[in-house]
């Protein structure tokens, strides 16, 4: 049967781009939870339209990416260096990033940002016009385009005004955050009402989404039902899509058998020590100074565990044309240099603190191997790595540390230890209450999250979020 064709609109592909040669480009898989979660999508005809993340400025390179990308089914968006650094650096990353996850703004160059706010918001507007007149040479009509995340809350305002007819829906990927957040936004209006041109609009969990609808009463005066939000008899549609993963995809891994030696290798390797992984993009989200601080404070109170435990950090470096993020670069090596410093050994240190990414088959086979997975996200929109980590958890049976912040402990809160990944002694006691469970409690806790975590995979999640995009269209043409 022919499959229905959607173009995925995100300021991420799932490839980026490196230019070996005037017209050669080298592809390589992009990292974070957005990609992870649209490349479960199977049962659509998928073109995603997505910033090119290299600058091209001639028309041999512009020609040969395109070329390149087309065979992955991406399409690129040309944005130039300028514009990125208003866009996305700025505005995208220090200032609609850091609200919508309660951090407010970087204080050091506060003044400059509240100065530069506006041309920032220009060159975001200006972008993600630009996003749009690349949708619109793909379109076809029937076609539907699913816009994501923060970095296009213009998008499906820009799209309606190039033609109403077109199904538009809307996810968002991080928190939204309580309305009296979002009022001190300059753009608060703008930002809301370019949003509700869309005719979906999803979020992760009931609470971002409720929070959205109480924007919008609060700050636009429209009024919120139970569907969504009306204004002057049009509804939009707002509800909540929890993502999941392709949970078959990690299951399928760690049965792999180089994935099935390389578990093996690493089992001899820290025989005898526990093991505890934590897996992030190197975000002032993810808490990690706070979790480095709480396994400090677990070493200084467990004296017998300090040859019995190893931490692996896995940090991708993300965003590092942001002031904020090189800082917090800096400031979790010194932490790890002084724990490490404090508390190894002639042969071992208690933290491997890592700066880089790892394949699919290394990072499945890291799952496995792990005791206790620890996620102490500030704020997270769901946090794909605790889904992940229970997926390859199958024989072991490992105990997942979560913070209530993030959109995922409202589905794995009865399996995980849900910990405030602010109070640095309560994390520290759930380590050594997860590294002391008995097998019983831990095989029951598993239990609840596997089910979960297989049974709400990405695939559903895109077939509701369409289905109920579908429907809210017809009910719409019903109405008028
Ligand atoms: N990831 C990866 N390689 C790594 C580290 C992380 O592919 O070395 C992936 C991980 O598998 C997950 C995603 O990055 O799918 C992170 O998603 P999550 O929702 O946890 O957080 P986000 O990065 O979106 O904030
Ligand atoms: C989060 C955001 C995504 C983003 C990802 C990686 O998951 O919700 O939109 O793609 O982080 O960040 P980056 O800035 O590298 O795209």
């Amino acid at each position: 049967p022919h499959k229905q064709r959607l173009l995925v609109v995100a300021n991420r592909l799932p490839v980026s781009a490196v230019r070996k040669g005037e017209s050669s480009w080298q592809l390589e898989v992009t990292i974070g939870g957005l990609v992870s979660a649209l490349l479960g999508i199977t049962d659509f005809e998928v073109k995603w339209i997505g910033w090119a993340e290299v600058n091209v400025p001639d028309e041999i390179g512009r020609k040969s990416l395109i070329e390149a990308l087309a065979e992955k089914r991406c399409v690129p968006v040309f944005l130039d260096e300028d514009l990125v650094h208003l866009y996305y650096n700025g505005y995208c990353n220090n200032i609609l990033w850091p609200l919508f996850h309660y951090l407010g703004l970087p204080q050091e160059d506060c003044l400059a940002t509240i100065r530069s706010f506006q041309s920032q918001f220009d060159a975001y507007k200006k972008a993600n016009q630009l996003f749009a007149d690349v949708v619109k040479e793909h379109y076809q009509e029937g076609d539907i385009v699913w816009c994501h995340d923060y970095h296009l809350m213009f998008l499906p305002k820009c799209l309606k005004e190039q033609n109403a007819n077109m199904k538009v829906g809307w996810f968002l990927h991080t928190p939204f955050p309580s309305s009296e957040i979002h009022r001190t936004m300059p753009s608060r209006s703008e930002l809301l009402i370019a949003v509700l041109a869309a005719d979906l609009v999803g979020f992760h969990t009931y609470d971002y989404a409720r929070h959205f609808v109480s924007a919008c009463t609060r700050i636009l005066g429209l009024e919120g039902t139970p569907e969504g939000v009306e204004d002057q008899g049009r509804l939009t549609r707002v509800a909540a899509f929890p993502v999941g993963i392709d949970s078959d995809r990690f299951v399928r891994t760690i049965q792999l058998p180089q994935v099935k030696n390389h578990i093996k290798e690493f089992e001899e390797r820290f025989r005898g020590r526990k093991v505890m992984l934590g897996v992030d993009r190197l975000d002032m989200i993810k808490g990690i100074p706070q979790k480095l601080l709480a396994f400090e404070k677990f070493l200084e109170e467990n004296p017998e565990w300090h040859e019995k435990v190893v931490l692996f950090q896995i940090a991708v470096p993300t965003r590092t044309d942001v002031p904020e993020y090189q800082k917090l670069t800096c400031q979790v090596h010194e932490i790890v240099g002084r724990i490490n410093g404090r508390f190894g050994t002639l042969t071992t240190v208690p933290i491997h603190h890592l700066d880089r990414s790892f394949d699919h088959h290394t990072l499945c086979a890291l799952y496995a191997v792990t005791d206790v997975a620890l996620v102490t996200s500030l704020r997270d929109g769901m946090n794909l790595v605790s889904y992940e980590f229970v997926a390859c958890q199958a024989s072991k049976k490992g105990v997942l540390i979560l913070s209530e912040f993030a959109g995922a402990a409202q589905s794995l809160g009865a399996g995980a230890i849900l910990v405030n990944p602010w109070n640095v002694t309560e994390v520290a006691s759930a380590i050594a209450y997860a590294l002391n469970m008995p097998s019983e409690e831990r095989e029951k806790r598993h239990h609840h999250n596997y089910v979960h975590v297989t049974t709400h995979t990405s695939q559903e999640w895109a077939e509701t979020f369409i289905s109920e995009l579908n429907d809210t269209v017809v009910e719409a043409q019903l109405r008028t």
